[in-house]
C-alpha cells in the first residue's frame, strides 16, 4: 500500500528564551505524517513533544523550517490565514477539554460545526452519528457540560474536534486526566475514527494510549530518535512485545 504524506516538516527550529536562558528544543527536525495513520509522538516529558504538536498544526510557529501541510506551506501564513487553516483542516483534543458552559453538548458541537458549515441539517446528522460513535445518548446530548462525567466530556470534546471533517485530528495526552475505564472508552474512540479513515496524531508518554497508534515517533534530544510500525492495533501479544522492545531500544 502506498502511503500518502499528509504533514511533511523540514528542518524544524524551536527554541525558548534567549541568552542564558536559551532552550534549544529542536534545532533540526525532520518528520513526515501520513495520510490515514494514527501516528504517535512519543518521549519522556519536556522532550518537546507537544511544541511538535503546536507545530505541526499551525498553533505555533516554529523559528525555521518548512511545515507542508497537505502541500501548504503553513509557516509562510499569516496569523489570520493560519487561523482559518487550523478551524478547517484542525481538531484538537487536550488533556483538559473546555466546553461552553451554558450550552448543552449537542449545541457546543453544532456551534463548532457552524464556524465552517453553513448547513444546519448536515450538521446536526453528523453531530448524531459522532455521539452515537462515542457512546452519549441523547438524553446526555443535551446536558450542560456541568452535569456530566469527565469521560464523557471528553468524547463530547472528541465530537467537536473531529465535527468539520478536519484532515488531521491532533491529540495531546488527551487520556491523560482520565481513570482506567474512561481512558479505554477514548482510545477506543480514536481506533474507530482511525477505521474510518481519520489521520490522526496523538502525542502521549502512556504506552496504552501509544499501543492504539499503528506508527510510532519517538523524540529525544531534539532528534527523531526513532520510529517503529506496529501495524493496525489488536490486542496481541506479539505486537505489544515488538512496541516494548521499541521503547527499550529508545531508552524509555
Ligand atoms: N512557552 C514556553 N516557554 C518556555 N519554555 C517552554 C515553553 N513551552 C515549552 N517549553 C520548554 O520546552 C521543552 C519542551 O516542552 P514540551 O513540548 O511541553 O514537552 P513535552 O510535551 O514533551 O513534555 C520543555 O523544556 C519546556 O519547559
Ligand atoms: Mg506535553
Amino acid at each position: 500500500m502506498s502511503r500518502d504524506v499528509i504533514i511533511s516538516a523540514k528542518h524544524l527550529k524551536k527554541s525558548f528564551g534567549k541568552d542564558d536562558s536559551l532552550q534549544t528544543v529542536y534545532s533540526d527536525l525532520n518528520i513526515d505524517i501520513y495520510k490515514g495513520e494514527f501516528t504517535v509522538i512519543m518521549g519522556s516529558s519536556g522532550a518537546g513533544k507537544s511544541t511538535l504538536m503546536y507545530s505541526l498544526s499551525g498553533m505555533d510557529k516554529p523559528d525555521a523550517g518548512e511545515i507542508r501541510f497537505d502541500g501548504t506551506d503553513i509557516t509562510k501564513l499569516s496569523s489570520d490565514k493560519l487561523a482559518v487553516f487550523r478551524r478547517k483542516q484542525c481538531g484538537f483534543v487536550f488533556q483538559q477539554i473546555y466546553l461552553i458552559d451554558k450550552m448543552s453538548l449537542m449545541d457546543n458541537v453544532i456551534t463548532a460545526g457552524a464556524l465552517t458549515n453553513k448547513n444546519r441539517r448536515d450538521i446536526v446528522s453528523r453531530a448524531k452519528e459522532l455521539f452515537e460513535l462515542v457512546n452519549i445518548p441523547e438524553q446526555t446530548q443535551k446536558k450542560m457540560p456541568s452535569l456530566i462525567s469527565g469521560g464523557e466530556a471528553q468524547r463530547a470534546g472528541i465530537v467537536r474536534a473531529v465535527i468539520n471533517n478536519p484532515k488531521v485530528l491532533f491529540a495531546d495526552e488527551p487520556t491523560g486526566a482520565l481513570n482506567s475505564a474512561n481512558s479505554a472508552a477514548v482510545l477506543d474512540v480514536f481506533t474507530s475514527l482511525h477505521k474510518q479513515g481519520q489521520s490522526i496524531v496523538m502525542v502521549t508518554h502512556d504506552k496504552k494510549s501509544a499501543l492504539r497508534g499503528n506508527r510510532i515517533l519517538y523524540i529525544k534530544d531534539g532528534q527523531l530518535f526513532g520510529e517503529c510500525d506496529l501495524g493496525e492495533y489488536e490486542e496481541n501479544k506479539d505486537r505489544t512485545a515488538k512496541f516494548e522492545a521499541f521503547l527499550g531500544e529508545m531508552g524509555w
